[in-house]
């Protein structure tokens, strides 16, 4: 990137006589970022352009001399053949200014347009398809949760609250816990790409222009239609140049798919220990101490519950940096591009790579059964039982406290205990108390929808392989 300092850019020519101190053009451009727009750039501005024939702004000859000047530049710019002048401040006065220099009929390019409502198009634009991008990430993790799911219907774990062994439940239905999450994170997206689909061309700096443009042809061009294939455009100039809210929608659901990520990693973490073993990570997937020869660490995960940090941290930059700006733009809205680029980056990231460490996790099958096989797990179907004898539930909570007290004094499990020593707590318990200690009998009962019992969890994975069919 070049750093010469001319005294005259577009900007500044004819108001001023210095051209800025170089800490000055250091501190402001956004180029080194803002240059990952430059497809966007090109294409709205050949969508401008042509509005631009259209009304007898450009004549037939300078519009094709626009569309071909931008089309060689963004080649150029594709091949790494492209020179970025940080002293042209951001990717829209670099492409400009490239154009007017091979063609003089780049200078009517810029007509009724700012960079205000030419940076919100292009980040509209460029966040489009980040969004659907990212939703076929989000996906693809779904189907891997929902596979690794279907290997594992018939294997048990001990469901946890307070990080405490609490029912037990298939190890597919804490998967697709998981999947519902990444659903509804999908949802978010998507309602975010309605309100990122408008175009703010027209809107100028900030009170759109005196020329009579043609935005509904622009919006046309670029797509920004609703289903019914109608243009979507701004209806408010003073609020297109100065609002980001549709990034904050981006990044709001990105923190929330992130800290849903973050949650499955830390599962992840506890289960490939030691301790739970409830997963073995694929070597491909893990790293190696320096130290400690023995080692198998989750990095991945541990990386990605990290990351969720910095995208929950950029959601909080720039509600910060939006929080008592005057209207309508002001530069401070430039440090809106890193904090995007870094969200979209980091959880497409995060989401690609836990895709892969699922693919590559295999479920010790044996070590899950026997987590789930506790009776104790059952306390609460004991509870049920005796609710089934007619007890009030309160009533039936107190008694199975007392009898796993007694299992916890005698030291023998709750199937263990005798028909006389239950009856001693009372006289309602019969032989046939006893027979909720099968986890078989437990999970064939536990029917209702969105419950974790055998069919249901057969159901669910059946929904979700259908729908997450492509
Ligand atoms: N690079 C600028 C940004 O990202 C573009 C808009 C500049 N507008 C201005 N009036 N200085 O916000």
């Amino acid at each position: 990137m070049s750093t010469t300092q001319p005294s005259k850019t577009v900007s500044r020519s004819g108001r001023f006589t210095k051209g800025p101190a170089a800490e000055v053009m250091a501190f402001s451009e956004s180029v080194s970022y803002d240059w990952r727009l430059w497809k966007h750039d090109i294409i709205g501005s050949m969508a401008h352009a042509r509005m631009l024939k259209s009304i007898g702004i450009l004549t037939a000859k300078e519009l094709e001399e626009i569309i071909e000047g931008l089309g060689k530049i963004g080649e150029e710019i594709e091949d790494g053949n492209f020179e970025w002048k940080t002293e042209l401040e951001d990717v829209h006065m670099n492409i400009e200014a490239e154009l007017t220099k091979r063609f003089p009929a780049g200078a009517k390019l810029h007509t009724a347009r700012s960079r205000n409502d030419q940076v919100a198009l292009d980040m509209r634009m460029w966040m489009r398809e980040e969004i659907v991008d990212l939703m076929g990430e989000l996906h693809a993790l779904q189907q891997a949760l929902t596979k690794l799911g279907e290997r594992n219907k018939q294997t048990l774990i001990p469901g946890y609250t307070h990080l405490q062994r609490a029912q037990p439940v298939f190890m597919a239905h804490h998967l697709l816990a998981y999947v519902e999450m990444l659903d509804r994170d999908k949802g978010r997206f998507r309602d975010a790409f309605e309100r990122v689909n408008v175009c703010p061309l027209g809107s100028g700096a900030l009170a759109g222009s005196t020329l009579k443009l043609n935005r509904k042809m622009v919006a046309e061009e670029l797509g920004f239609v609703d289903i019914d294939d109608e243009p979507q455009i701004t209806r408010n100039s003073m609020d297109a140049v100065s609002d980001r809210d549709y990034i904050v929608e981006f990044c709001s659901a990105a923190a929330l798919a992130a800290v849903h990520l973050s949650r499955l990693s830390e599962d992840l973490i506890l289960w490939s220990s030691a301790e739970f073993d409830f997963i073995q990570i694929s070597d491909e997937y893990t790293t190696g101490s320096s130290l400690m020869p023995q080692k198998k660490n989750p990095d991945m995960a541990e990386l990605t519950r990290g990351k969720s940090g910095r995208v929950v941290g950029n959601l909080v930059s720039l509600l910060t940096m939006l929080k008592g700006l005057p209207m309508t733009y002001n530069r401070d809205l430039q440090e809106d591009k890193e904090r995007l680029f870094d969200t979209a980056d980091t959880l497409r990231a995060c989401v690609r790579i836990m895709t892969g460490m699922i693919a590559h996790t295999k479920v010790q099958e044996d070590v899950c059964n026997a987590a789930a096989e506790d009776p104790a797990l059952l306390a609460t179907d004991l509870a049920d039982w005796l609710v089934e004898q007619g007890a009030a539930f309160r009533e039936a909570h107190h008694l199975v406290g007392a009898v796993v007290a007694l299992s916890e004094t005698l030291e023998r499990p709750l199937d263990k205990l005798k028909i006389s020593e239950l009856k001693k707590i009372d006289k309602r318990f019969t032989r046939q108390a006893l027979e909720v200690f099968s986890t078989e009998r437990a999970m064939e009962r536990r029917q209702m929808v969105g419950s974790p019992g055998i069919k249901e969890v057969k159901r669910q994975l059946t929904f979700w392989k259908k729908r997450l069919k492509r």
